[in-house]
């Protein structure tokens, strides 16, 4: 029997923080003692846990003191802060943020594809994948161990949840108003560059150098590293789109072995954390509706890609919020 651990999520109060509240709820973990921690604004609200009234608190250098897990997701800049605090109270540290993500001391982790990663932190800081890579890895991951995966060209379509509370609260407010018949003015339009109702933004994160965005790099590094495939070259564009939750992702993947559809579609029979919702005839294909709020990720539509040769398409969809994060840091915390 593992032992009960002490477990801390830092920005509890977000979008994230709170399903991963949600998460540990539902699972059977090992929990002893929960710490709430956020900012100054939110100490002193309370939230329920297996039916226990919990204050939050708020995030100080000193909160990690026997504290044994820290889930963390409350921005890059507060991880940087408070993470190597957390560490040198003898916290292992889980991280949301992309701060540590490339450190090359850092684990990255995703439990279906890399587990013992996660069994040498010497930081003590373990990093969770961007939410995009988790879910287009879960697919190509078992395919990868049949094929070879060799590259990827993929567009994502990223719902407003993985900007925290301000996306969903910013979507909710434009179509309100357009339902209303009023105009979207300016000052409704904070957390994207243009207005997300009704609208697809091509843009997720800061532009770089080549014209990629920081998130479609994300794709590239973070893949390579999960894979443990340095060679492997990856193309995308991120794209944000008027939807509350999960993410999808069309890909054509590239493989050094000749594909097969039904082998293919074999691999994910019974493959932990994704299904397989694909039966073209009868108009069977995951959407983001079919992944909110649960814990698998789902794949459709793979078809031969008609243009590359050893190349599939298909399209995986996945909750951004769960297993692109909350749930997969806490499949993290349940391997340690
Ligand atoms: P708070 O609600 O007190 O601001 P989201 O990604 O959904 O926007 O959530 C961000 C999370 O990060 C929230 O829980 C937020 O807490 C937390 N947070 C933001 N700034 C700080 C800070 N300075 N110290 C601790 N937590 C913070």
């Amino acid at each position: 029997m593992a032992q009960a651990k002490h477990i801390a999520i830092v920005g509890a109060t977000g979008a994230v923080g709170e399903e991963m509240l949600a998460c540990l709820a539902e699972r059977n973990f090992p929990m002893g003692e929960l710490t709430l921690l956020a900012s100054a604004r939110s100490a002193g609200q309370k939230r329920t846990f297996r039916g226990e009234e919990i204050t939050i608190q708020e995030l100080t250098h000193d909160s990690f003191i026997g504290i044994d897990v820290a889930l963390f997701s409350a921005g890059g800049g507060i991880s940087l802060e408070y993470g190597p605090s957390a560490a040198a109270a003898g916290c292992v540290v889980i991280d949301n943020s992309s701060a540590f993500r490339m450190d090359p001391d850092v684990p990255l982790v995703v439990p279906e594809i890399n587990p013992e990663a996660a069994r040498s932190a010497p930081k003590k800081i373990i990093a969770n994948p961007n939410c995009t890579t988790i879910i287009s890895l879960m697919a190509l991951y078992p395919l990868h161990k049949k094929f070879g995966l060799q590259s990827i060209i993929a567009s994502s379509y990223q719902a407003v949840s993985g900007s925290g509370a301000a996306g969903i609260a910013e979507l909710e407010a434009q179509t309100k108003a357009i339902a209303n018949g009023e105009e979207i003015t300016a000052d409704m339009i904070n957390c994207y560059p243009k207005q997300i109702a009704s609208n697809v933004i091509p843009h997720v994160d800061v532009f770089l150098e080549g014209g990629y965005t920081k998130e479609e790099q994300k794709m590239l590094h973070e893949s390579r590293k999960i894979l443990g495939l340095p060679e492997l070259k990856v193309t995308c564009t991120c794209v944000r789109v008027p939807v509350y939750r999960s993410h999808s992702v069309s890909i054509t993947a590239i493989f050094d072995n000749p594909v097969d559809v039904k082998e293919a579609q074999a691999v994910f029979a019974d493959y932990p954390g994704i299904q397989l919702k694909d039966d073209a005839e009868n108009e069977v294909y995951p959407t983001p509706l079919d992944t909110t709020c649960k814990d698998d990720c789902l794949v459709g539509r793979i078809r031969k890609d008609q243009v590359l040769k050893n190349a599939l398409a298909i399209w995986v969809v996945g909750d951004q919020v769960r297993k692109g994060a909350a749930l997969n840091a806490v499949q993290i915390a349940e391997i340690l």
